[in-house]
């Protein structure tokens, strides 16, 4: 299988409610690798853009705010098909229909206040990791 590369996000309530430290264990013990890392309370202007796909949707307003509300850890996990390996471990958008034993089975609220982020395919993983990070000089 292939080595990818996927961006994390580790959403407000996830950073506030202590989980940090779970959720990368949860990562590392499945054998992904955390490439790059960094805590920031991000503007309207980024998170509006990093979501611009879901723009038209009726919880885009909801989503930014909700993303801006306090920090975000963003992190670029690396491993065998970490794409799908990523979203396996968060579980469904939906807390209610993830699977037990996944991130947002255990911390998730609602479909809004879900603890994670994951890209969804190997074109977002590309352009949501260069959106964060820069190749150059933080992916170790
Ligand atoms: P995420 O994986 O970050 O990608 C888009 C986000 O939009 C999603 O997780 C949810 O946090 C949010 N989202 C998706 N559907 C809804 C919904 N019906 N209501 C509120 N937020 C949603």
């Amino acid at each position: 299988m292939a080595i990818e590369q996927t961006l994390s996000i580790i959403k407000p309530d996830g950073v506030q409610n202590g989980h940090i430290g779970h959720v990368i264990s949860i990562f590392e013990g499945a054998g992904l690798r955390i490439a790059a890392a960094k805590l920031v309370h991000l503007t309207a202007g980024q998170a509006g853009a990093f979501y611009a796909e879901h723009k038209e949707r009726p919880f885009y307003g909801e989503l930014v705010e909700y993303m801006t509300s306090g920090a975000v850890m963003l992190m670029v996990l690396e491993g065998e098909d970490a794409i799908a390996q990523n979203r396996k471990l968060m579980g469904a958008t939906d807390p209610a229909q993830a699977d037990e034993g996944t991130i947002r089975k255990l911390y998730a609220e609602s479909k809004g206040k879900n603890t994670v982020h994951g890209s969804d395919s190997p074109a977002s993983a590309a352009r949501e990791v260069a959106f964060f990070f820069s190749a150059a000089f933080e992916l170790v």
